[in-house]
């Protein structure tokens, strides 16, 4: 109750100034605060209940990610007048395991009449901000005013672990627009040990259409080179004053821009608390030199090239990659100042409309998986795979060995499947084609092809020493596949029927199955 009154009482003077909205910012007195969500539970049929959903009302990207003091931090986009897109604001909610996440009262509130878009957050460990109370180090929230004329970045802090957030500066500008009037947005700040500066980058440039050329703006397009995007890279020292230290200009880049130091073949995460695939035999060169690192840039559609980066500029050798397969994976962040060297990431399940059957909260976070770069014959790759800390939700596990598929139906008939993080392993020579019905969601495996099948998206999956694995998660809301340790991945939207709680299996020869039952991660009500 206490931080809401404060966020309010720091913010309410510049809503109620003149300025232009980007949208309809809602009345300060039209918000629904957290405390008014608090009689909705998590118990409804459609509620997902291993990813993460607001209590009530919509979000989409996450924001801020950032681990301190024991707490992960996931601020969300979110409106808080309803179940569709508007009035943006920061949610927030913190975790001890990345799995059980409490909300709390809203972060950002919009002001100065522009909403609060998509950044990121971070640990000022040095306090070079000087706004560091005592030991409590400063959390930064570095976001996109998004106001109806140009957009520009600005900053908020918190002393108290994230519980009340102040606008530097009244929530001016850290980072002035960069005349591409709101194709700019979504700043990624973190800290470049290396260097010991500050570094933010910032998608600049919207690409520019036909259409885009021909109407009315025509004028302001005229001298714009055509499409491109463009990562603007700047640096700081004290995260207020800020310089552009170069361009990295692709026509793939387009929104929400992540940039991470990932090591390459990391021998089994046997250095950290990680979740590497179970067997990595199957990936070359595992040298586990925890030295060898590169650079990952991704976007919000998961679009990432790999390469180096020394503090100004990332260089590659132009390859573009796809870390995610499936229709329903964008705006993905990764938390900054992790504790145990992990990369974690979670994405937004965009299109998951559970507004539609009637839910008091719409759309939600993907499953946060670990990101590793492993050595394949194409290439330096990134995998990616469910944290390890999904283990504490299992709840009755089955296991079988090299069983022939037509003496499963037993067996599988025992299974409860309302929540499952479920594994398989074939040689689809032996098997043919293999179809799984998870809860009536069809998962289906083409031998010729090589590759897997759901709701006719295809997810690569060649056979590696004569065999394929997939493991899937399934919630009431989503299924998201992994495909060969993480080779390839898909995440989708997915409505399974409440009633259908089954797992079947069909195909010739012998499986290995291991299916988990999971326990939710809301408290029971
Ligand atoms: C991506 C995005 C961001 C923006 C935010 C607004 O989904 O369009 O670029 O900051 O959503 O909600």
């Amino acid at each position: 109750m206490k931080a809401i009154l404060v966020t309010f009482a720091v913010i309410s003077p510049l809503l109620a100034q003149e300025g232009p909205t980007s949208q309809k910012v809602s009345e300060e007195k039209d918000m629904q605060t957290f405390p008014s969500y608090l009689d909705t539970g998590y118990d409804q049929k459609h509620r997902p209940q291993f990813h993460f959903t607001s209590r009530k009302n919509w979000l989409n990207d996450p924001n801020g990610m950032v681990y301190y003091d024991g707490e992960y931090h996931l601020f969300f986009q979110h409106n808080p007048m309803g179940n569709k897109w508007g009035n943006m604001t920061w949610g927030h909610a913190v975790s001890k395991d990345m799995l059980r996440w409490e909300q709390l009262p809203h972060a950002i509130l919009p002001y100065g009449g522009g909403t609060i878009f998509s950044g990121t957050g971070a640990v000022d460990h040095n306090n070079t901000l000087g706004k560091q109370k005592g030991d409590v180090k400063t959390l930064i929230a570095s976001y996109t005013l998004a106001l109806k004329g140009p957009f520009y970045q600005a900053l908020a802090y918190s002393t108290d672990k994230g519980r009340t957030f102040e606008l530097l500066n009244e929530g001016k500008a850290v980072v002035p627009n960069q005349g591409i009037e709101r194709g700019e947005r979504d700043p990624k700040v973190f800290w470049h040990e290396a260097s010991k500066k500050w570094v933010m980058i910032l998608w600049v440039k919207k690409a520019i259409t036909d259409k885009d050329r021909r109407g009315r703006n025509k004028q302001r397009y005229k001298d714009m080179p055509n499409g491109p995007g463009k990562v603007r890279f700047f640096t700081s020292d004290n995260l207020t004053d800020w310089e552009v230290a170069s361009d990295f200009d692709r026509d793939w880049v387009f929104e929400c821009m992540d940039f991470v130091h990932l090591p390459v073949d990391p021998s089994s995460s046997k250095n950290y608390a990680g979740t590497s695939p179970s067997s990595s035999k199957n990936y070359a060169g595992t040298s586990g030199d925890l030295n060898n690192k590169k650079w990952l840039l991704f976007d919000a559609s998961f679009d990432y090239e790999i390469g180096e980066f020394d503090g100004t500029t990332f260089t590659t050798d132009k390859k573009v990659g796809l870390g995610d397969f499936g229709p329903n994976y964008y705006a993905a962040q990764t938390f900054n100042n992790s504790p145990d060297g992990r990369t974690v990431v979670i994405g937004w399940m965009r299109g998951s409309d559970f507004n539609k059957v009637g839910m008091p909260f719409n759309e939600q976070m993907s499953f946060p998986t670990t990101m590793e770069l492993r050595t394949t014959q194409d290439g330096i790759k990134l995998f990616r795979w469910p944290i390890q800390e999904i283990e504490s939700l299992y709840n009755r596990k089955h296991a079988f060995t090299n069983r022939p598929v037509a003496k499963l139906a037993d067996a599988l008939s025992e299974i409860d499947a309302d929540l499952i993080d479920a594994s398989i392993e074939f040689d689809p020579e032996e098997t043919g084609t293999i179809e799984w019905n998870l809860r009536g969601l069809k998962v289906s495996y083409d031998a010729d092809k090589q590759q897997f099948l759901y709701a006719g998206v295809p997810l690569a999956a060649p056979t590696v020493n004569g065999k394929v694995k997939l493991r899937v998660l399934v919630d009431r809301g989503s299924i998201e596949l992994f495909a060969n340790d993480g080779a390839a991945v898909a995440t989708h939207f997915a409505l399974p029927d409440p009633e259908n709680r089954s797992i079947r299996l069909s195909g010739n020869g012998s499986v290995s199955l291991v299916i988990n039952e999971l326990k939710s991660i809301w408290p029971q009500q």
